[in-house]
């Protein structure tokens, strides 16, 4: 076993890491969970007459999703101010806006209680708001070094209630918020366990208006979580952390995040072909929202690993949409190039993704993964067949997305099962131009 891939270990100190660790909001998930949001916050320590912002976009607003959080808020006894320009992928003026609308309106203190309502770009700004009120200065203050100044959040603030309209990211759990820089063209993140939300209500009856294509996108960014976490390496193949604060928070599978992968994948494959052709079918709504919350309890705590590594260098520079990428890119990366590593684990991908491996040796099953992928995403109508279609990339520009992937995502890189070479991240992006003719 290779301990080399560790993050937080002296360097004389080559010990197995031993402990692992998971963290993770209060979830409330179900059919008209949006009922108990009243309940949620009391339940968080906010007291009736609290007054909370509520961080969405036009859109839901548009269609009156944004009425029926609020009316419910109001039943509860709370006030609630809706603040609705959240735009997609999320720049740091937007989220500057934001921050200034609170001082404007509550001054330095805030507001008593925040909710982040809709996909993923109105529940980072809405993680990224509550932590810059909590913590003073700017979102940049916060981002790592050398695009913004790297200071660490030391609070986390007012309670912070997320409730995703999408089932995909999972942004609703995760320690991380993302946010473009515009003038840099490159999107940045701020990762602390302070910036986490303190609950995640799941209403599936949200996500019912979701259009196919957006549907089918974010199913892909959630299956991706799934797999990459069920296949990265294990919490006890990294070197043990010195300081159990310095335990990087992708911090290998564990028995748990295998749970919670398996289920994902079976969730997100069995469902989204009738979520994306029957967007009213309840079932499979709340069957996706599931899936993509288990995949992001599995993935963003063990693990996502080549694919989302090659994903950032391609949405960076064709402004592409994440869960797009992610689809593009994992038959070759993750299904492709990573099987290799554990046929085992692979033939059982293929067997969670419903592909029948009766009497075949490990390799021929694990190979099966990336037909059974592909063939689900040819039925989902939406899903570009390459890199090329996605957004016209060519054999010219391989080269520079290989050395993107390999000098900027080690952080990714180092949780893949298998080692990374730039000729390795050429190959792969090339075999990612066409999935399919
Ligand atoms: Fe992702």
């Amino acid at each position: 076993m290779s301990y080399d891939r560790s993050v937080s270990a002296e360097q004389h100190a080559l010990e197995p890491e031993t402990v692992w660790h998971l963290q993770m909001p209060q979830i409330r998930f179900g059919r008209d969970a949006v009922e108990e949001l009243g309940f949620q916050l009391g339940d968080l320590g906010v007291d009736e007459g609290a007054h909370g912002l509520v961080v969405t976009d036009e859109n839901l607003a548009g269609i009156g999703h944004v009425d029926r959080v609020t009316d419910h808020l109001e039943d509860a006894g709370y006030d609630a101010t809706v603040w609705k320009d959240v735009e997609r992928e999320p720049s740091l003026e937007v989220v500057g806006e934001c921050i200034s609308f609170v001082r404007e309106n509550e001054g330095e203190d805030g507001y008593d209680f925040y909710l982040g309502f809709g996909g993923g770009s109105c529940i980072d700004v809405a993680k990224t708001t509550r932590a810059v009120i909590a913590n003073g200065g700017e979102a940049l203050d916060y981002i790592a070094e050398p695009t913004g100044s790297g200071d660490a959040l030391t609070e986390s603030g007012p309670p912070l209630v997320l409730m995703p309209t999408t089932a995909g990211t999972g942004a609703e759990i995760s320690p991380v918020a993302i946010l473009s820089v515009e003038e840099q063209e490159i999107k940045e993140g701020i990762s602390s366990n302070h910036i986490r939300a303190d609950a995640a209500v799941l209403d599936p009856t949200f996500t019912t208006t979701l259009p196919p294509e957006t549907t089918a996108k974010t199913a892909m960014d959630a299956l991706g979580h799934a797999i990459e976490g069920y296949t990265t390496h294990p919490f006890d193949g990294l070197l043990r952390a010195t300081d159990p604060q310095e335990r990087p928070v992708y911090a290998g599978r564990t028995e748990l995040t295998e749970m919670f992968s398996e289920k994902a994948i079976d969730l997100l494959s069995t469902n989204v072909r009738t979520a994306v052709h029957n967007g009213d079918d309840i079932e499979a709504r709340a069957g996706m929202l599931k899936g993509a919350l288990f995949g992001a309890i599995a993935g963003l705590t063990a693990g996502a690993s080549l694919c989302h590594a090659m994903a950032y260098p391609v949405g960076n520079r064709y402004h592409t949409y994440h869960g797009e990428t992610i689809a593009v890119l994992t038959p070759a990366s993750t299904l492709g190039y990573n099987a290799a590593s554990d046929p085992e684990r692979f033939a059982e991908v293929s067997r969670l993704l419903g592909a029948d491996t009766e009497g075949m040796g490990a390799r021929e099953a694990a190979d099966l993964a990336r037909e059974e992928y592909v063939r689900l995403q040819r039925d989902l109508n939406v899903i570009p067949s390459g890199l090329n279609e996605l957004a016209g990339i060519t054999e010219d520009d391989i080269d520079w997305l290989a050395s993107q992937t390999v000098e900027t995502q080690q952080r990714l890189l180092r949780c893949n099962p298998r080692p990374v070479t730039e000729a390795d991240a050429t190959e792969i992006f090339r075999d990612a131009l066409y999935n399919w003719e």
